[in-house]
């Protein structure tokens, strides 16, 4: 809150931070996704920050790059390739999934980890997915020729798309690779990625949770760290070395470029360069648009998902069948979940939408005469008019997703929903059973990890929250069900749970089976398909308001993007994550945020060990790790009797950089970074160097676990080690 004394000290203390923001200083040099394409507008300060080789060797146009060496790990995830035999590296949480694919109460990877003792054991994984970026290049002359700047809307976007598809279809026939359109700084540039998906991926290391996800949720969003969070896997080739799907007589893909390990460490001050692919960041918005995340969106978003976590952790803690069943679920929901409280906590120590504010007092100021942004005077207001009545119903939506939509069998109706399309396509009997069978088996997996139990404690839960929360905008059906369950929910989820086919998969075929085509009642009177229809038409209501407001914003904000760079021709701005490849600089650096506490910027596995509970599964170091260290046997990879662990730099990163090559000023591998700390996650909508960290496992824990650990030195022997 402002005092009015303090107000005049604070503007001028905001407009040097404005100003600061805008030049190029080497004092916020660290903030920055950069397309790996322009990096020679860097070169000169990366170099005045150490980097030692030419910016050519990380990307260059004849494809011999290193962008060759990194991948989007599955949908989401960075990996690098680390050894001429297509080994990749990424982290434990990225191969999660897939390793749950994998797993029983027989084969428990994640309490006793999987190292493959030679190449036969390498375990493939079905649909997991690998893409590397060849060739990166701008093509907004062609997408955006002759368009007016003030077209918006379905025209726009129905003319564009076009000319996407058909550039994308040239140049995937010149290159015989797959091309990728997307827009950056929202919509004033547009770039092509050209990229191959290689499709047989196999799993061949993976370190038991003790050492993977060591502190759990305690840990995660937090420096200090003690987590070893890798993973290994392996791309697999046709006898081209080119994308192929699984099949046993495909090779180890053959690699040109892979990443030297460098295990001689590091110092604080040293260069770090993070290559890959990060979601998803909101640099320039509105104060508006971020007061919307402050105040509402993750707010909601963190006391739905309390509430549903402390359901389900009473009912993993007591079943092994359900905690396997809910373990990558649970790390999926979970991580948000903290991710928005750091967020919250670090907008709200930097004043972040005071900053905001702030600027977009010098933003006007300076839109009000500019003659060659004739449009940016009135985007401002705009946005403020538009954004004025939208709060309530963003709040509804906000809860109708997290509450409702979070309850697993009121989603599950969707499916439900699929069925009943079915018996619309005037099928013959057979046929229509075969089509109904197809889509209950693609829900294999929702059974397969699904608990009714414990999805109707999450519904009495939610619903409570919901009916609190929103009691003056109920869907009708919710509020006349309540009330014929004479307001208590027990009887009401009693009732859902036990009458719906979703329950099991042997129930909702036995439906299946017998169905003939004048026959689809048994699903409409599904309990789980009624709640889904009925939030499907209260949304309905407020979906069409929202959607025309996120359509006006996007136009103001392609607008108000292009004028913050009219505004200082001599920064160099980046465009906000895309899930696109970038590359982002930094040093490695201590985080000490609020004072005396000098957090160094590495831990060890002695700190690990200190933490060992065997009373909390997430904190119980494995035994055989705890010997290793009782008898200090590190291998090569120990520096004078310690193990170090983790490590924190100032790289600017976001979700989707998980798993990504942490290099030296060489390009050599140092790390693998997994994380972000606590008060530096508001990094997606504000980037401040004194808070904001990366966290990177240190790549000579992850050798030591494969040799010591996981006895698969075999592995190690393909690499290409240096520094030691
Ligand atoms: N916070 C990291 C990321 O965003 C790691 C998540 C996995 N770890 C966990 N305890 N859930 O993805
Ligand atoms: N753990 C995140 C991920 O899965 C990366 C950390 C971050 O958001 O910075 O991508």
């Amino acid at each position: 809150m402002f005092s009015k004394s303090k107000s005049n000290y604070l503007l001028i203390k905001g407009l040097i931070f404005i100003f600061c923001n805008f030049c190029n200083s080497p004092a916020n040099a660290k903030e920055g996704m950069w397309i790996p394409a322009t990096l020679k507008a860097h070169e000169k300060d990366m170099r005045s920050m150490g980097l030692q080789i030419p910016v050519e060797q990380l990307y260059n146009k004849d494809g011999t790059g290193m962008n060759n060496a990194v991948v989007l790990f599955g949908r989401g995830c960075t990996g690098e390739v680390i050894s001429p035999q297509g080994l990749v590296l990424t982290n434990h949480h990225c191969g999660y999934g897939s390793v749950q694919g994998l797993s029983s109460t027989e084969h428990d990877y994640f309490a006793d980890g999987f190292f493959a003792k030679n190449i036969n054991e390498e375990l493939p994984v079905n649909g997991l997915t690998v893409t590397f970026i060849r060739r990166i290049e701008n093509v907004t002359d062609r997408i955006l020729a002759g368009i007016d700047n003030t077209l918006k809307g379905a025209i726009r976007d129905s003319i564009i798309a076009r000319r996407i598809t058909a550039a994308e279809k040239d140049i995937k026939a010149s290159t015989k690779m797959d091309a990728m359109i997307k827009p950056y700084f929202e919509g004033n540039q547009y770039w092509v990625a050209i990229a191959e998906t290689y499709r047989d991926i196999r799993l061949v290391g993976f370190p038991p949770n003790g050492i993977g996800a060591f502190g759990g949720d305690v840990e995660n969003w937090m420096w200090p760290r003690h987590t070893g969070d890798f993973s290994m896997f392996r791309i697999y080739a046709d006898a081209d070395n080119k994308p192929a799907g699984y099949s046993k007589n495909n090779k180890p893909y053959r690699a040109d470029q892979y990443f030297k390990i460098n295990a001689g460490g590091y110092k604080e001050g040293d260069f770090t360069l993070v290559y890959g692919f990060p979601g998803t960041t909101q640099e320039y918005i509105s104060s508006y648009e971020l007061k919307q995340v402050y105040n509402i969106t993750d707010p909601i978003s963190i006391d739905a998902r309390t509430r549903k976590l402390d359901v389900w952790t009473k009912h993993m803690n007591a079943s092994r069948d359900i905690f396997i069943k809910y373990t990558s679920k649970r790390a999926g929901v979970a991580n948000g979940w903290k991710k928005w409280q750091g967020e919250v906590l670090g907008l709200k120590l930097n004043n972040a939408t005071g900053k905001k504010e702030q600027f977009e007092k010098a933003f006007q100021k300076w839109a009000d005469t500019s003659k060659e942004y004739p449009l940016a005077k009135t985007i401002l207001p705009q946005m403020k008019e538009a954004a004025s009545n939208i709060d309530p119903l963003i709040t509804l939506d906000q809860y109708n997703k997290e509450a409702v939509l979070g309850i697993e069998l009121i989603q599950q109706g969707a499916e439900l929903g699929k069925l009943l399309n079915c018996f619309r396509l005037n099928l013959d009997e057979r046929a229509l059973r075969d089509t109904l069978t197809k889509v209950v088996n693609s829900m294999d997996g929702f059974f397969k990890n699904y608990d009714a139990a414990t999805d109707k404690d999450v519904f009495m839960t939610l619903m409570v929250l919901y009916f609190n929360k929103c009691d003056e905008t109920l869907p009708p059906m919710f509020e006349s069900e309540y009330k014929a369950y004479g307001q208590d929910m027990k009887p009401w989820a009693q009732d859902v749970y036990s009458n719906t086919l979703l329950t099991s998969k042997e129930k909702l075929m036995s439906v299946i089976t017998k169905a003939t085509a004048a026959d689809s009642a048994a699903i409409i009177r599904d309990p789980a398909w009624q709640l889904y229809n009925a939030m499907n038409d209260h949304r309905k209501t407020i979906l069409p308001q929202l959607s025309a407001y996120y359509t006006r914003m996007k136009y103001l904000n392609r607008l108000y993007t292009q004028a913050q760079m009219g505004m200082n021709k001599k920064k160099i701005f980046y465009p906000n994550a895309n899930l696109t490849l970038r590359t982002t600089y930094g040093q490695v650096k201590g985080l000490d945020p609020d004072g005396p506490a000098k957090y160094s910027f590495q831990t060890t596995l002695g700190e690990a060990v200190a933490l060992d509970d065997t009373t909390q599964e997430i904190f119980t170091v494995p035994k055989k790790l705890k010997e290793l260290y009782k008898k200090k046997d590190y291998g090569r990879w120990g520096v004078n009797g310690t193990m170090p662990l983790a490590f924190v730099a100032s790289n600017h990163t976001s979700g989707g950089n998980s798993g990504s090559p942490v290099l030296n000023a060489k390009g050599e591998l140092i790390g693998t970074n997994f994380d972000r700390a606590y008060e530096g996650t508001m990094s997606d909508y504000y980037f401040d160097p004194n808070r904001c960290r990366n966290i990177s496992v240190d790549i000579r824990y992850t050798l030591f676990i494969v040799e010591k650990f996981g006895d698969a030195g075999w592995l190690i022997d393909e690499m290409k080690i240096v520094g030691k």
